[in-house]
């Protein structure tokens, strides 16, 4: 199936609210308010919940969205409910999980073949693991709980683990029909089974996760894909036995899964020290790349593909990004208390932002992209609204003091319908401790960790009246509201799911080292990696390439549409190409290292030849 009008994603957007969110990230109303603004934003573009939708369209976004975006959402969405008592969408979602469970209650879908890759099945196994955590309410007539699914896709991806070359790792796809990228072993795949596994091993006290969490870690580390000083690259070869890192292309969200995944085996483990240098580690070198104090005011950015200094913009995928580092930034502050101030110093800057950058469309609510711009960058879509939301909810479970439950904690008890008021909630206030960057060598500061994960409890005595759904996980608060009707008619049918077909691509890699000696305490060296369909024009390859002059982007430095075109893409997505995808994976086929001055961004441009 072609997509031609990949890059217009402008979906249809209806207005649900109307007026720019205001957002005062000390008022815990406030927050709720413009989560659940940008929740109903999200949901008016899922329209796979209409009676008479296809079976198997259910949990599905829209296309040109893949299937793993569904997942992606859905455990946010998850995790707002549970946040706000907000229970309008709760059928939804759990018609959303169930029909995607498969025969087997593991996430794998005959019809979904060719867009199923490790990460993308685990990232429905995510979203599930944040149902038994946030204790999200079980589906009437669910196949399986939610336990058993998580297991079953989790052991179903382990199986995988191949150790026919590299020592071992997770392929990036499951089918070898799916050819571009069954030769590619990535962070992401492996950085998702990482977490869940310690998310398991939490959860259950089964140590055979946890094991495997740590197989996971040194296998990761060994390849080179974690650095020591925590940068995670995007992936490697195997047709190379993995001799080197293939694309060194740092995304937030290959960060965000190693580091929520260190600090849930930092509780798993009781505070070990290995896993909460590893913790801090990680959230340094987030807060270095992907929060620049400097120019964007510790606001949430992605890096690779945002500003325009790296000379692409983000694609359909990439959108929604932010949604996961801010997701797994809570959850590790939740399971992980030494780093809860600094964190909540980030995400409250980056909800601020978000929040005056949802001020587009009619409505003037529709969010965008790039929150350190201070208003609407004139696009709008799924990922935008769920980055807007998981930012919000995030900051939302901080001021809550959230944790998620292990397996055996109470069930959550109906309270009555009484306005839910914060009990105590006091404006987190940011410590300077936060501001000091630390140099990236460094060891990361012993802080006493004081506080383990406090327990979780519903509290509230049940009692009368209509109440249904109810948070469990809200420390500081209980709050309720009367479950809305929604239908839970499954409409059967079928359709096909979304294909598309990739170009086999050529590689070009720009590194810019900055000059030792020179303020290093930003990424000492920056690598890129873009993509270049090989038979079209040639890319433009920076000559002079040992100058010192910054080299200047050609083009794509405007705003983004909504998605990027799709002449220009990164297999360093959650997604998975059609299976007529033809080209395995290359990695980077060439190198070219430019020394740059103060520019920090790698340039590199992909000039673009249609097709999809
Ligand atoms: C679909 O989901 C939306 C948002 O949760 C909800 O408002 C609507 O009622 C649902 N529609 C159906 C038919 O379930
Ligand atoms: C621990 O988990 C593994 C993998 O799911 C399972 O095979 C094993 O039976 C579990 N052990 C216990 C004691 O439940
Ligand atoms: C880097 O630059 C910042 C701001 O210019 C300065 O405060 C800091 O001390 C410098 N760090 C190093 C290591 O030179
Ligand atoms: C994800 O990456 C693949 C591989 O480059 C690409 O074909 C696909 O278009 C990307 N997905 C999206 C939604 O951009
Ligand atoms: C790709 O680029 C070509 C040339 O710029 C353009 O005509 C075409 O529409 C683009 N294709 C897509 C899918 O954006």
């Amino acid at each position: 199936m072609k997509f031609s009008t990949f890059g217009a994603a402008l979906l249809p957007f209806i207005a649900s609210t109307a007026g720019a969110v205001q957002l005062d990230p000390n008022d815990e109303a406030s927050i709720k308010a413009a989560a659940r603004s940008y929740a109903y934003g999200l949901m008016e573009l899922y329209k796979n919940n209409a009676t008479g939708t296809a079976e198997q369209d259910i949990g599905v976004w829209p296309q040109p969205h893949y299937w793993w975006e569904g997942g992606a959402a859905w455990g946010g969405m998850i995790e707002y409910s549970m946040f706000s008592g907000d229970s309008s969408h709760v059928k939804a979602l759990q018609q959303a999980l169930t029909a995607n469970y498969g025969p087997s209650n593991d996430f794998i879908l005959s019809y979904r073949k060719g867009q199923t890759g490790n990460d993308d099945q685990l990232f429905w196994a995510l979203a599930v693991m944040s149902a038994l955590e946030y204790q999200f309410p079980d589906a009437d007539s669910a196949p399986a709980d939610y336990l058993e699914v998580a297991v079953n896709a989790f052991n179903n991806v382990m199986g995988r683990w191949d150790t026919t070359t590299c020592g071992g790792g997770l392929k990036w796809q499951i089918y070898p029909e799916n050819a571009y990228g069954y030769n590619y072993k990535n962070s992401i795949s492996n950085g998702c089974a990482f977490a869940l596994g310690a998310r398991l091993a939490r959860y259950t006290g089964n140590s055979t996760y946890s094991d495997w969490s740590e197989k996971i870690y040194d296998w990761t580390k060994s390849v080179g894909l974690i650095t020591d000083i925590y940068e995670v690259f995007d992936g490697v070869d195997d047709k190379t036995n993995c001799a080197a890192v293939a694309d060194k292309t740092q995304w937030t969200y290959n960060n965000a899964m190693f580091l929520h995944g260190s600090a849930f085996m930092y509780d798993v483990t009781n505070g070990a020290s290995i896993w909460k240098e590893r913790v801090s580690g990680f959230l340094s070198h987030a807060e270095l790349l992907f929060f620049s104090a400097e120019t964007k005011d510790n606001i949430m950015y992605e890096w690779a593909c945002e500003t325009g200094e790296s000379g692409r913009t983000c694609n359909l995928d990439q959108q929604s990004f932010k949604a996961y580092l801010s997701r797994f930034m809570a959850q590790t502050a939740a399971v992980a208390p030494f780093t809860k101030d600094s964190i909540n110093k980030y995400l409250t800057a980056s909800a601020v932002g978000a929040a005056k950058s949802c001020s587009g469309g009619d409505n003037k609510a529709t969010c965008g992209s790039k929150w350190y711009t201070g208003s609407w960058d004139g696009t709008s879509g799924v990922g935008q609204q769920l980055s807007a939301l998981e930012v919000t909810k995030a900051l939302l479970s901080l001021k809550q003091n959230i944790v998620p439950v292990k397996q055996g904690a109470s069930e959550p008890k109906p309270t009555t319908t009484v306005t839910p008021k914060p009990s105590s909630t006091p404006a987190a206030k940011p410590t300077s401790a936060a501001t000091s960057k630390p140099a990236e060598s460094s060891k990361p500061a012993e802080v006493p960790s004081s506080s383990k994960a406090a327990p979780v409890n519903s509290a509230t005595v049940p009692s009368t009246k209509e109440v249904v759904f109810t948070s469990a996980v809200v420390v500081s608060s209980t709050k309720s509201t009367a479950a809305a009707a929604v239908s839970t008619q499954k409409p059967a049918g079928s359709s096909a799911g979304v294909a598309s077909s990739c170009l086999s691509r050529t590689t070009v890699t720009v590194t810019i080292s900055k000059p030792s000696g020179v303020n290093t305490t930003c990424t000492p060296s920056t690598t890129l990696t873009v993509y270049v369909p090989p038979v079209t024009s040639a890319p433009v390859v920076p000559s002079g390439a040992t100058t010192s002059a910054p080299v200047v982007p050609p083009v794509l430095t405007t705003l983004a549409p909504a998605a990027p075109s799709a002449n220009v893409s990164v297999p360093a997505n959650g997604s998975v190409p059609s299976s007529t995808a033809p080209a395995e994976f290359q990695g980077a086929a060439s190198s070219i290292m430019v020394m740059g001055g103060s520019t920090l961004g790698a340039i590199a441009v992909a000039m673009v030849a249609g097709l999809l």
